[in-house]
């Protein structure tokens, strides 16, 4: 993913389709990563997940008409997840821009000062405080008692963790002094401090329990976790530095909120300060910038604020940040080692994955021992060798980044790097088929690596989330010949014989043999998308699966349309056909229909006017492509047989057509349903299920379903997100942009080319409000 920018065509090069494909590239590409981060589970680095947000706003301000409903710009932050019960924040928790340079924190101030239409002498205050790289929470008191904390989710609303936040020490239950309103919702951000978190990894690491990446995902899982007793034995720190809804003005600065929230008893970050103008800010940043790697805990960037409230009302927000605040973000942080080495990790579906072994060195307070290589591509583009020194990493990152080589410091007889063309592990040929960057082993059933890593990714958190059923117990069971495919599991579970031979020879005591048992019977009842997400098909993330499961709403349901699209994926000759010669689904289909004769009943005529008499109504360019492809009229029947009969089934379409799905998850859905083994597979392991419980399906009856909708202009009620999301839920289809197919342009404040296209092809307009009294509030 690093060097990804590498390769992009940069923006100003971007024709308008490719532009349009690109939003669409990043929009599923964003909201992947997006999911993941909600899992607390990052698979990006903060840095990549920065250009990528830039990438995709420079397209939008290029081509504004093309802007998507979900684009990765009109959304707040990490979506919302259904264990915990929803919370609407009394206002909403916003995001701040970001400034990287100097010059974007000058410019942040003139636009304040002109914005504000000041007087060239009067001197704007700020405060600047540490970003803190951790978990915003909002906090609800009511007449000073703590009522109900929050995780910011999507901005608007986050999820109901109250029990959790009361085990941190640092939030106080009943607020301290007086002078609070009687309602307010104090904000700020959930952290570990670094040491506590080494602490807490080794000690996990020790036990063969989940260690965390970094301080940010640990206070993440950590406050996340259903049973509060977990999370208060999390070192988790709190400090104040926001507030949401109030019931009165408490203060009329920023500096005088933070110092009223430490009369309330809650801690306030020591290095905040008030400070004056652009070179004040500046100052500020080198002194913590210098100082950050001993503050104990990870910071990344300063948060400018306005000091005065009433002209932080004035400035008010531009879209989802406020005009008055400004995160100026740290550059990531580095360091140098040396790369003493090159494993070869094999993923569950094969691919090789070289990942640098280093010589131990701390950065930005973590020690790093390795970091990813990415790919074979990527080995050879930086032209990294064992012995080299490189220059490393961090930005807040589950996996260090290497940057460069230090070319002045390579070891004269390094040789450049051979990536193995056979699999480590079971030392089948690895190859690398069309377009993909990984080279992946063809060992399938026979490669153990791919064999527990399937396994390890069913037993993990987002798929049958098995407790006490790790990396460490699987290979061990695996190594013993009793765990080959899911079903082993639960067979297992009430296997007397092993769980026996689990007391005697491998130290099991009564507890841990009953906890293992528990453990996997829990899980014999499972959600339908879970079970979906367990099998491991390839492209097949817990986001699809979420989807797939969603549109099917059955196991039955899902497994009779995956096995219909796998019995008819598409032959060679027929996607050569359709996607190869580019012949449409039209001409497609007017093939299909024909009846042909197989004796020629025009042999006289050229190959372009059989053409035309055999497919009567297809078009002149679509016969020049298909003249050479049939040469003769036994070609022409051919052709016709395979557009009959290798098509891809109507299912695989259904399934490539459900919103957010595409060809390539359905294709992996069918080719995955298409393996005999897999069908085993998936037979026995359901044979050891008990139930598995139906998705919510979207309604059918409601006022809006099967009614096309556009929103469009700065929604108040609702984020675009949860707007497309509620109206999908209701069956209803949206689209970006206004048609007469249209039925309904919801139009909020600032709307503009698409109110006027929606007058043009008279689509019914509504406002926020008629929209929310159509579909019941
Ligand atoms: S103020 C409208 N102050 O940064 C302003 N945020 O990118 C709301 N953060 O979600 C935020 N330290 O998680 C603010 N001193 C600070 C902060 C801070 C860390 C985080 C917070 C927020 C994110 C905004």
């Amino acid at each position: 993913m690093l060097n990804r920018a590498m390769a992009l065509t940069p923006v100003e090069s971007l024709n308008e389709v490719e532009a349009e494909a690109e939003l669409a590239r990043l929009a599923a590409e964003m909201a992947a990563h997006d999911a993941a981060y909600a899992e607390a589970a990052p698979t990006v680095s903060d840095a990549d997940y920065d250009a990528m947000k830039a990438r995709n706003l420079a397209i939008e301000t290029r081509f504004p008409a093309l802007v998507r409903s979900d684009s990765p710009s009109l959304k707040v932050g990490a979506p919302v997840s259904t264990q915990f019960t929803e919370v609407r924040h009394g206002v909403p928790m916003l995001s701040l821009d970001n400034a990287f340079e100097a010059a974007d924190v000058t410019d942040f101030v003139a636009r304040i000062r002109r914005f504000l239409n000041l007087p060239a002498d009067e001197v704007v205050a700020f405060t600047a405080e540490p970003k803190i790289d951790g978990l915003s929470a909002n906090l609800r008191y009511e007449d000073g008692v703590l009522v109900q904390g929050a995780t910011r989710g999507d901005g608007r609303a986050g999820e109901d963790i109250t029990a959790n936040l009361k085990t941190i020490a640092d939030i106080p239950h009943r607020l301290n002094g007086k002078g609070w309103p009687a309602r307010i919702e104090v904000r700020g951000e959930v952290y570990a401090p670094n040491d506590a978190f080494a602490a807490f990894n080794a000690e996990a690491e020790a036990a063969g329990r989940r260690t965390y990446a970094n301080p940010r995902n640990f206070a993440a899982g950590s406050l996340r976790q259903i049973d509060p007793t977990v999370t208060a034995a999390r070192p988790l720190r709190f400090f104040a530095y926001a507030w949401g809804e109030t019931s009165e003005p408490f203060a009329e600065t920023q500096a005088g909120a933070l110092e009223a929230f430490e009369a309330w008893g809650f801690p306030v970050n020591p290095r905040s300060v008030r400070v004056e103008g652009s070179d004040g800010l500046i100052d500020v940043y080198r002194g913590l910038e210098t100082d950050r790697a001993g503050l104990g805990y990870d910071i990344d960037g300063v948060v400018y604020k306005v000091d005065r409230l009433d002209w932080q009302t004035r400035l008010g927000f531009v879209s989802r940040s406020p005009r008055w605040a400004i995160a100026h973000k740290f550059p990531a942080q580095q360091a140098t080692t040396v790369l003493e080495g090159i494993d070869i990790q094999v993923g569950r579906t094969g691919s090789l994955t070289p990942v640098a072994r280093l010589a131990p060195v701390t950065v930005g307070g973590v020690v790093v021992r390795n970091a990813t290589l990415h790919n074979e591509d990527e080995i050879a583009r930086k032209d990294v060798r064992i012995g080299d020194t490189v220059v490393l990493q961090r930005a807040g990152d589950v996996i260090p980044q290497i940057v460069s080589v230090v070319l002045d410091k390579r070891p004269a007889d390094a040789l450049p790097y051979v990536f193995p063309t056979h699999c480590p592990v079971c030392g089948s040929e690895a190859v690398r088929e069309g377009d993909d960057v990984r080279r992946r082993c063809t060992g399938g059933l026979i490669c153990s690596a791919q064999l527990i890593e399937r396994l390890k990714h069913f037993v993990s958190r987002r798929a049958f989330d098995i407790e006490g059923l790790g990396e460490k117990q699987l290979s061990a069971f695996h190594d013993r010949g009793w765990i080959h495919e899911p079903a082993d599991i639960f067979r297992l579970a009430r296997d007397a014989d092993k769980l026996d031979a689990l007391r005697a020879e491998d130290g099991y005591g009564e507890t841990s043999v009953r906890n293992l048992v528990a453990g996997i019977d829990a899980r014999r009842v499972i959600s339908l998308e879970r079970l979906i997400f367990g099998l491991g098909i390839r492209d097949i993330g817990d986001q699809t699966s979420l989807l797939l499961a969603r549109h099917f709403g059955d196991w039955a349901s899902f497994h009779a349309a995956a096995m219909e699209a796998a019995s008819g994926i598409p032959s060679p000759e027929w996607t050569q056909l359709a996607e190869g010669h580019g012949v449409s689904p039209r001409t497609l289909s007017v093939m299909a229909a024909a009846t042909l004769s197989p004796a020629d009943p025009w042999p006289e005529a050229p190959i372009d006017q059989k053409l035309a008499l055999a497919f009567p109504g297809i078009a002149a360019p679509a016969r020049r492509a298909l003249g050479p492809l049939a040469v003769d009229w036994a070609g022409i029947v051919e052709l016709a047989r395979i557009a009959r009969e290798d098509g891809p089934s109507m299912t695989l379409g259904e399934i490539a057509g459900i919103a957010g799905v595409g060809p390539v998850a359905a294709r992996a859905v069918a080719d995955f349903f298409h393996e005999p083994h897999n069908q085993a597979v998936v037979a026995a392991l359901l044979a050891e299920l008990t139930t598995v419980q139906d998705a919510e399906r979207p309604k059918s009856d409601t006022a809006v379903t099967g009614k096309t909708v556009v929103f469009t202009g700065a929604l108040e009620r609702f984020t675009r997100d949860e707007a497309k999301a509620r109206a999908e839920s209701l069956g209803a289809k949206v689209s970006g942009s206004v048609s007469k197919k249209t039925d309904y342009l919801v139009a909020g404040p600032g709307a503009g080319s698409k109110l006027a296209d929606a007058q043009k092809h008279g689509v019914a307009v509504l406002t926020e409000d008629e929209w929310l009294a159509l579909i019941g509030g």
